[in-house]
């Protein structure tokens, strides 16, 4: 059961969309007609309409009211954890190396046929003319620390078609996601800090905690609305944490979007208890229906620090990323020069360039929706190949769902048994530092699940259904 009333209603809302009691385009009823129907009060309603908003499956028209934006296959998704936080020395397991090492974090299936992407084709153009432009100074000099003013501002324009307004000179360039997060962490924390993460979280992030020494404080995280801003307040009042790492947008391994209500919640939290937002927006290009504004729009104290990269939007390796740090920005440029020296000149003009003439767009529009189809195969094939009681999220955006398998399940003994078939899985004990999700498994959808991948992932199915037995 959800925690709360408005995520109760939210989800019986969601339960009716999803088994068509409103078709797309259809208006909801009235806020008031929902108030009376559902006996909740007008917040309580306004909260889960925005929540339904926030997850891009209902839209607000001015002085028409909510209507839904489309409809889905009906789905269960994972139930919220009870679990009360405690900060804690963050350990990462060994298998995390292991996935990483056989290319397996988002492929259940890396020997797979690869497929082919039209937009690299024009990406490489604009990489090789820009590799042709002044090589020889380009070979001699390093690029300026925060990075290629072009290409911040090719992002800074991007960000504001979200209505975020970012100046350009705020921008700093790093070496991918990763390296943004890396930079954030260590501007803001010490070692010893504590840092409050989702529940479940990125792995590397975690990955990150460990190597700087600092402490998870592992917050609840609902699959559909994320991070429990009301559960990190009660933790607040127990803990001094330094910076809290979030995904407001189609987290991963959930899928999740907060609520512009949560969100501005946590801003005020971080005002209040004087902490850092560190943002990490990598999926929020990649949402199906919509964009979601970045959390950075409602930062009024200049502490949200925003990160993101073009390896999920584009490609993985370009290793270029960016970080809007606010009142870390000296601090941030002045570490990146220490982690990195500099970018390469070479690939930020190339997707400057890229950007400039309107392919990065043109390539999302066409991008979300040949994700959205990768989503609904996957969605197909578990329902038709897999046992009947799994749940599972329904992401609107983002690379991956979140499964919850029987509780006998141990998706160690699992991984271990699908190495011995070529497939990989990425386990549900990535994603946490308490070992809460051993009957967990993400998947991802970034390839399209035909063919070797559809027969692996029915294969897996069947495993599934004869594993219970053995290991309860
Ligand atoms: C949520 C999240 N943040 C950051 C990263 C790292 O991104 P990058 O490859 O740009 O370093 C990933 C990669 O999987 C991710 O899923």
């Amino acid at each position: 059961m959800s925690r709360f009333k408005y995520q109760q209603l939210a989800n019986e809302l969601l339960q009716q969309i999803n088994a068509r009691q409103w078709q797309a385009g259809e208006k909801l009823p009235s806020v008031r007609w929902l108030c009376r129907h559902y006996q909740r009060s007008l917040a309580t309603v306004q909260h889960a309409l925005h929540l339904l908003e926030a997850q891009g499956v209902i839209e607000a028209k001015s002085r028409a009211g909510y209507f839904v934006k489309f409809t889905l296959a009906p789905v269960q998704t994972p139930q919220f954890s009870q679990h009360i936080p405690v900060p804690n020395v963050v350990t990462v397991p060994d298998m995390f190396f292991d996935v990483m090492n056989r290319s397996g974090a988002f492929d259940i299936l890396p020997s797979g046929p690869q497929v082919e992407f039209t937009h690299l084709n024009s990406l490489m153009r604009h990489i090789g003319r820009a590799l042709r432009q002044q090589p020889f100074s380009k070979a001699m000099y390093y690029d300026e620390p925060l990075g290629l003013y072009e290409l911040r501002l090719q992002i800074t324009e991007h960000y504001r078609s979200t209505g975020l307004v970012l100046d350009a000179q705020s921008l700093c360039i790093t070496a991918g996601c990763q390296h943004a997060l890396f930079l954030a962490l260590k501007a803001s924390c010490k070692p010893g800090d504590t840092v409050a993460v989702e529940c479940p979280a990125f792995y590397g992030v975690l990955q990150l905690l460990q190597e700087l020494e600092l402490k998870a404080l592992e917050i609840p995280t609902s699959p559909g609305s994320g991070l429990d801003v009301d559960s990190l307040e009660q933790a607040l009042e127990n803990w001094q944490i330094s910076a809290c790492v979030v995904t407001p947008a189609f987290a991963t391994p959930t899928g999740a979007c907060m609520s512009a209500t949560q969100q501005t919640k946590l801003v005020s939290l971080a005002n209040k208890h004087n902490f850092a937002v560190i943002e990490d927006d990598i999926y929020g290009d990649l949402g199906f229906h919509q964009r979601p504004k970045p959390l950075k729009s409602l930062d009024t104290q200049d502490r949200v620090m925003l990160c993101s990269s073009f390896s999920k939007s584009l490609s993985r390796d370009l290793r270029i990323g960016w970080i809007a740090a606010g009142r870390w920005s000296k601090a941030v440029a002045r570490l990146k020069l220490v982690s990195q020296l500099a970018s390469s000149q070479t690939m930020q003009q190339g997707i400057a360039s890229f950007m400039a003439e309107g392919h990065y767009k043109r390539h999302l529009n066409q991008y979300r929706q040949q994700l959205k189809h990768q989503r609904d195969q996957l969605i197909n094939c578990l329902q038709h190949d897999w046992a009947s009681d799994i749940q599972y999220t329904t992401p609107q955006g983002g690379l991956a769902l979140w499964l919850q398998l029987d509780k006998g399940i141990n998706c160690q003994q699992l991984y271990l048994q699908c190495l011995k078939r070529g497939i990989i899985l990425t386990p549900g004990v990535m994603f946490s530092n308490s070992n809460n999700f051993s009957h967990y498994l993400r998947l991802s959808f970034a390839h399209p699940i035909v063919g070797s991948r559809k027969n692996a992932l029915a294969e897996l199915g069947r495993m599934l259904l004869q594993m219970p037995a053995e290991q309860i």
